[in-house]
């Protein structure tokens, strides 16, 4: 597999801000071949096939579209699986359907031999991340999970130092991340709801996985407070939660997560980690504002984006295209490097001449961490699991036992 050829498997937000202008420009770089994306109907590609950004940026390159039906309505939920089967074994899936119905599109992918980038959460319920794995390693696939914040290079920093003992030891933290209201009118509305997941689960988890990618250490209980709030179709959702993650070290995270951060506020969300910690004689402090990164824009008029302000605080940190003398505008940012870094990771993988050499790397990229693996990171299926056992009874503590296979969240 020199140049893998992609299948992307939903076609909604992140593939349209993030994952397909990610695999375009390694394509133009030359490292992929053809890409095709399958929605799940005709008329979700639209922002894909006509966006004005993504023209701009890749003049000239295209995707296969899926599903390509006379009726933009038509509902094709079993079509991802078709494709998958066409495709020559070794390449790669990336999975970025909602999050109910990752564990399906992984698991056909692994049983048609094809690696996988799967946006986070990787699934529901940790026995589903297990099962991914095992599948995956007798294989020799890699599967990837795109927590693209441990890709910014404060994350990197701060798990340097914290690896150093500069910090030493986490003791109490709060992180929040609240999306925009108009994140309400969206395609989310449709399965942001409160029997599927919650705004903890859908971005409470990217904090979670941070603080472990940052400490090493592990999260032994959870709680989730929820408040149910209506989408403008009249579902219900969890669209605020205030969750308290308890680690193995006793130290205690809080983290508050809404789709409901004003749309006339500057950032497109706010997010942000402070984590006061305990070294010999003093304390120590890791402090990110992950929203305010120091640019303040006034433009003379809004932008047709969803969100758009006058006044702006942009981040050119996560995602931009910025132009170097083209063709087109290149991608940079976090949210490319974690991409272009699995996509990577897969072909290596398939340098390699047979099974255990295949094995082997992906033990190597296990121990080292730096990606997001169902066999270094399904605390967060844990996470999640006791998270929505809390979420769904009134915020009870629920504990999370980690020995061998007898990992699995407990009520108290
Ligand atoms: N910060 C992040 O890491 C981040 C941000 C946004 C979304 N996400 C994750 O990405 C996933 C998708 O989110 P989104 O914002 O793009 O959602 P979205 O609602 O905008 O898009 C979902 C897409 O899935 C497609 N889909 C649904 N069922 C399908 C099926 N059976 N076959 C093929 N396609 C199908 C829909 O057509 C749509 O294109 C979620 O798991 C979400 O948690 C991650």
């Amino acid at each position: 597999m020199t140049r893998p050829e992609i299948l992307i498997v939903g076609g909604g937000m992140i593939t349209h801000d993030q994952l397909l202008p990610s695999v375009y420009h390694m394509q133009r770089q030359g490292r992929i071949g053809e890409i095709a994306v399958c929605a799940l109907r005709t008329r979700d590609l639209q922002p894909l096939v006509s966006g004005a950004g993504l023209a701009e940026a890749f003049p000239g390159q295209t995707f296969r579209a899926y599903p390509d039906s006379a009726d933009p309505d038509l509902a094709q939920p079993d079509l991802f699986r078709e494709l998958i089967t066409r495709m020559a074994p070794r390449n790669i899936v990336v999975v970025a359907v909602p999050d109910h119905l990752h564990f399906d599109v992984i698991m056909t992918a692994l049983r048609h031999n094809q690696h996988v980038c799967a946006v986070k959460p990787l699934v529901l319920k940790h026995e589903e991340a297990l099962e991914i794995e095992r599948e995956a390693y007798s294989r020799g696939l890699v599967v990837g999970i795109e927590y693209h914040k441990r890709f910014d290079d404060r994350s990197l920093m701060a798990r340097r130092k914290y690896h150093a003992g500069l910090f030493g030891e986490f003791k109490l933290g709060s992180a929040w991340l609240l999306e925009k209201s108009y994140y309400r009118h969206s395609n989310f509305q449709n399965w942001m709801t409160t029997g599927n997941t919650d705004a903890f689960t859908y971005i409470g988890c990217h904090y979670v996985d941070l603080v472990h990618f940052i400490t090493g250490l592990l999260p032994v209980g959870v709680s989730v407070y929820g408040i149910p709030d209506r989408f403008p179709n009249g579902n219900e959702g969890f669209l605020w939660t205030d969750a308290r993650v308890i680690w193995n070290n006793g130290a205690s995270l809080s983290v508050q997560n809404a789709l409901g951060f004003p749309d006339n506020a500057p950032g497109t969300n706010t997010q942000g980690l402070v984590m006061y910690c305990n070294g010999e004689d003093d304390g120590a402090l890791i402090s990110h504002s992950d929203q305010y990164r120091g640019l303040k824009y006034a433009y003379t008029r809004k932008s047709g984006d969803p969100g758009a302000t006058i006044y702006a605080e942009p981040s050119p940190d996560y995602f931009q295209y910025v132009d170097l003398g083209g063709p087109g505008l290149t991608p940079v940012g976090y949210g490319y490097r974690s991409v272009e870094y699995i996509i990577q990771s897969c072909i290596r993988v398939e340098s390699a001449r047979n099974l255990d050499e295949r094995q082997q790397i992906l033990r190597e990229f296990d121990a080292a961490g730096v990606m997001a693996t169902p066999g270094n990171s399904s605390y967060n299926e844990l996470v999640i699991e006791a998270a929505r056992e809390s979420i769904l009874n009134e915020g009870r503590m629920v504990d999370i036992r980690h020995a061998g296979d007898l990992l699995q969240p407990v009520s108290t």
